[in-house]
C-alpha cells in the first residue's frame, strides 16, 4: 500500500494529463503505456527485488548484494538522492496545491479566464504567498518523515487514497454525459503518429518512470521492509495497475471537461489548476465542496509520494552516518527546500529571468533532468544489476516461485529491451541518433 501511495501522486493528476496535452495525445499515450508494460513493470520487479533481498538503504543494498569483486555498485546506490532533486519542484506544486485549499473556499472561478488569471496571478507574482506554502509543504513532509512511515503517513493514506479514487471515478462518471468525452476519448486513445516526435518520445518514457516512482530507489528503500512471503511480482503488478488506471482515469475525465468547454488541451502545468475549478464551480455548491475534497486528496496523494522521495536518503544518512532519524530529516529537508526556492523564483516575473538558464527556467530544467536522464538512467542500472551483475541463481530461485514460465519473458525483457530501450531513448536525447 506504502508503495502505492508512493506511485500515485502528482504524477498522475496534475503532470500526466498535462503533458499529454502538450504532447498530442493517442500516440503519447500509447508510447506511455507501452513502456508501462515493458520497460517500468520490468525495471519495477528488479528495483524491488533489490530492496527486498539488500534489506537497507539504497547505497547498502548494492554495496551487500554485489560481487565482492565488484564494489563499485554501490555508487549506483546513491541514485537514492534523486528524491531530493524531484522534491525540489514537487514541494513547490504541493505548495500551490495547499494555497488551493484554502483560496477555493473563497468561491470558485467561473470560467476559464478567471481561472487561468488566479492560476497566472500565484506563479507568477506572489512570491511571498508560494513560499509560504512551499514552507508549509516541507514542513509537514519533514514531520512525517521523522515520525518514521509507520507514525501516521500510512493510516492517513488508508483513508485518503479510496477518498481519491471514488472522486475521480464519480468525476469519470459525471463526465461521460457530456459531448466532451467522446472527443476525450479520440484524443487519449485514437493515436495521430505525425504529432510523435523525439521530443514527445523521450517525455513519455521518461514519465513512466516518474509516475510509478521507478529509478530512485524509493520502491527499493520500502520493499528492505517487505514480509518474507509477500510477492514481488504481485506487488509491482498491482502498484503498476493503480498507478496507470488512476492517471488514465484522471486523464479521460479533465479532457473531456476541457473539450466541453471548448478549451484547447495543451495548458501546461495549470490545466488541473485552472480546469478543475471552473468544472466544479459548474456543480454549484456540490462542487464546491468536491473542489474541497478534491485539492485535499491531492495534497494528501502528492504527500504520501512526497515522503517516498525523501526517505531514502534519510535512510542512508542514518545508516550510513549513524546520524539520528531528525538530523537526517533535516539536512535532506533544507537541501531540496533551497533549490525548491530557485525553482519556485524561476516561474516568477520579477525574478524569472535570473533564475533560468538559456532561457528556461530552473523549474523545468530539474523536471527535465530527472524524467529524461536521471530516472532513466537509475532503471538501465538496476537492469543492469538484477539482469547481468546478481548471480543467476538468487534471482532464478525467487522470481521462477513467483511467475513460473513467465520469467524468462520478464528475464529476457530485463536483460534486452528494457536497457536497449533506455539507451536508445539517451542517445536520442543527446542527439546521437535521431528520428
Ligand atoms: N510517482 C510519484 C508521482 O507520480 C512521484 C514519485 C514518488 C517518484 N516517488 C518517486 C518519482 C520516486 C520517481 C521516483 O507523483
Amino acid at each position: 500500500m506504502a508503495s502505492a501511495g508512493s506511485a500515485v501522486g502528482l504524477g498522475n493528476i496534475w503532470k500526466f494529463p498535462y503533458i499529454t496535452g502538450e504532447y498530442g495525445g493517442g500516440a503519447f499515450v500509447l508510447v506511455y503505456l507501452l513502456t508501462v508494460a515493458f520497460v517500468g513493470f520490468t525495471v519495477l520487479i528488479a528495483e524491488i527485488f533489490i530492496g527486498s533481498h539488500g534489506k537497507n538503504d539504497a547505497v547498502s543494498a548494492f554495496e551487500t548484494l554485489a560481487p565482492t569483486n565488484k564494489t563499485s555498485w554501490k555508487y549506483a546506490g546513491f541514485m537514492a538522492f534523486n528524491g531530493l532533486v524531484i522534491m525540489t519542484f514537487y514541494s513547490v506544486v504541493i505548495g500551490w496545491i495547499l494555497y488551493y485549499i484554502f483560496a477555493l473556499l473563497d468561491g470558485l472561478p467561473t470560467n476559464v479566464a478567471q481561472a487561468e488569471a488566479i492560476f497566472g496571478e500565484l506563479v507568477s507574482q506572489k512570491v511571498a504567498t508560494q513560499i509560504f506554502w512551499h514552507t508549509v509543504a516541507t514542513a509537514i513532509v519533514m514531520y512525517v518523515v521523522h515520525r518514521g512511515i509507520k507514525g501516521g503517513i500510512e493510516k492517513v493514506n488508508i483513508y485518503l487514497m479510496p477518498a481519491l479514487v471514488t472522486i475521480l471515478i464519480s468525476m469519470l462518471i459525471y463526465s461521460m454525459q457530456l459531448d466532451g468525452f467522446s472527443k476525450s476519448f479520440n484524443f487519449m486513445f485514437a493515436p495521430d503518429w505525425a504529432k510523435l516526435d523525439s521530443e514527445a518520445f523521450i517525455k513519455s518514457v521518461g514519465h513512466a518512470f516518474f509516475t510509478l516512482s521507478l529509478g530512485m530507489g524509493a520502491l527499493l528503500t520500502y520493499s528492505a521492509s517487505l514480509p518474507k512471503n509477500a510477492s514481488l511480482t504481485k506487488t509491482a503488478f498491482i502498484v503498476t495497475l493503480m498507478d496507470t488506471g488512476i492517471a488514465i482515469i484522471a486523464g479521460l475525465m479533465i479532457f473531456a471537461f476541457l473539450f466541453e468547454f471548448g478549451e484547447a488541451p495543451a495548458k501546461g502545468p495549470g490545466l488541473v489548476f485552472v480546469s478543475l475549478p471552473v468544472i466544479f464551480a459548474q456543480l454549484g455548491l456540490l462542487g464546491s465542496f468536491f473542489a474541497l475534497i478534491f485539492f485535499l486528496a491531492l495534497a494528501f496523494a502528492g504527500l504520501t509520494s512526497a515522503v517516498s522521495l525523501v526517505e531514502p536518503a534519510v535512510q542512508y544518512f542514518i545508516s550510513r552516518f549513524n546520524m539520528n532519524r531528525l538530523s537526517a530529516t533535516l539536512v535532506s529537508g533544507t537541501g531540496y527546500y533551497l533549490v525548491g526556492l530557485l525553482a519556485l523564483l524561476s516561474y516568477t516575473q520579477s525574478y524569472g529571468e535570473i533564475f533560468s538558464i538559456a532561457g528556461e527556467p530552473i523549474f523545468d530544467i530539474l523536471e527535465h533532468t530527472t524524467d529524461a536522464i536521471l530516472l532513466p538512467l537509475g532503471g538501465i542500472l538496476m537492469a543492469i544489476f538484477v539482469g547481468y551483475v546478481l548471480p543467476k541463481d538468487m534471482v532464478y530461485s525467487h522470481l521462477h516461485k513467483e511467475m513460473g514460465k513467465m520469467y524468462w519473458l520478464w528475464r529476457a525483457s530485463l536483460r534486452y529491451v528494457a536497457p536497449l530501450a533506455l539507451i536508445f531513448m539517451m542517445l536520442n536525447l543527446f542527439g546521437i541518433i535521431k528520428f
